[in-house]
């Protein structure tokens, strides 16, 4: 199990199944790159002027920014600190399924137990279930805002009375699609409201730098004091250093693509709409449709055109799904002329 199917050999496919971002990061941050020069490489990377920009960027002080190597070292990182036994048995984690699945696979290397919270028909936030999932051993609790694979959101409310039933937990909110949903915990004080709540954002998905690692934990300073202490000092490396710095110098590219994504989803909402398919308008860069009982053959028929979607048929309530990412609007109206090819070619 692991979110990160790895197509052998993409080539020049379209790669529309790990919701990176298809148009490539600005140009200007292989323009950073390429000025490093042999002394940047061999000294330990200097991390003061990226904290400083990218809390700025975030609406944070320093002080409560944790830089990672993606945000996926965040999760694996939350974990440790979070999920130590409790009373000598294990600590426990709650996932919202359906969940991105490094959250289950970081609490249980962790030593957590996982406690899956099933959802609803349609994806509404199930947050009486959440509430109820809760024990005295819960250390730890997974929400996406919005979620992935559904793009649905999490009402503010929710994460609030959540963060509140469970005060000896850290709430962790991931928030790796928040450039295309525009709403965060960070805004009016939730930080504060809410001391146990830890955001997790990643640069990966509008900025494009998934290739090059680089996210951020934002909480209060004691709340990432114990992951703080976990983590490397030298955790992310030169390159990612100075192009995440480029990369949020450069918010007319980010507008561009978010321009991109909302165009991309509204052609497969109405190419879904045509051919009677079902989906979820999405608070992210993908789509969740179902095709029904031909997914894993969609899928299939697709990767031999070489365009990547994802089957997303196995996850709780999500049969017969599959999920596409909406990056750039030629690669989209492409994967939807070979879906509808496809969908014909089968029936
Ligand atoms: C919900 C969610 N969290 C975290 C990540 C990982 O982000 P990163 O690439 O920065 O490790 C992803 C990547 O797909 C994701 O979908």
């Amino acid at each position: 199990m692991n979110e990160y199917l790895r197509v052998p050999d993409p080539g020049e496919g379209l790669r529309l199944h790990l919701n990176e971002n298809t148009a490539g990061c600005s140009p200007r941050v292989l323009e950073a790159i390429r000025a490093l020069g042999a002394t940047d490489a061999s000294f330990y990377p200097d991390y003061a002027a990226v904290e400083r920009e990218t809390a700025a960027a975030l609406g944070v002080p320093p002080s409560r920014l944790v830089l990672l190597n993606g945000l996926d070292e965040g999760l694996h990182l939350a974990s440790f600190a979070a999920l130590k036994p409790v009373d000598g048995a294990p600590a426990e984690a709650i996932v919202v399924e359906p969940a991105f699945d490094m959250y289950a696979a970081c609490a249980g290397a962790a030593g957590g137990r996982v406690v899956a919270v099933p959802p609803r028909p349609d994806f509404d936030f199930p947050t009486e279930e959440t509430l109820a999932a809760l024990t005295p051993r819960t250390r730890l609790v997974f929400l996406t805002n919005p979620n992935n694979p559904t793009g649905q959101r999490i009402p503010r409310a929710a994460i609030e009375a959540i963060a509140d039933a469970a005060p000896r937990a850290l709430v962790l909110v991931d928030e790796a699609y928040v450039d295309f949903s525009g709403e965060t915990m960070i805004d009016g004080g939730g930080l504060d409201r809410c001391p146990n709540v830890v955001v997790g954002r990643t640069f990966a998905k509008a900025h494009g730098l998934a290739a090059l690692r680089a996210g951020a934990l934002v909480g209060r300073e004691t709340t990432l004091e114990p992951i703080l202490r976990l983590t490397p000092p030298y955790n992310l490396n030169v390159c990612a250093a100075v192009a995440l710095r480029a990369a949020l110098a450069d918010p007319d590219h980010l507008r561009w693509y978010r321009d991109q994504v909302e165009r991309s989803k509204a052609l497969v909402y109405a190419t879904c709409d045509r051919l009677g398919l079902h989906y979820w308008p999405s608070a992210a860069n993908f789509v969740l449709i179902r095709v029904g009982p031909r997914a894993t053959a969609l899928v299939a028929a697709l990767a031999r055109r070489r365009i990547f979607i994802r089957d997303r048929s196995g996850e709780p309530g999500c049969a017969g799904c599959v999920r596409v990412t909406t990056g750039v609007v030629a690669h989209t109206e492409a994967c939807l002329e070979a879906m509808e090819a496809a969908l014909c070619d089968a029936a």
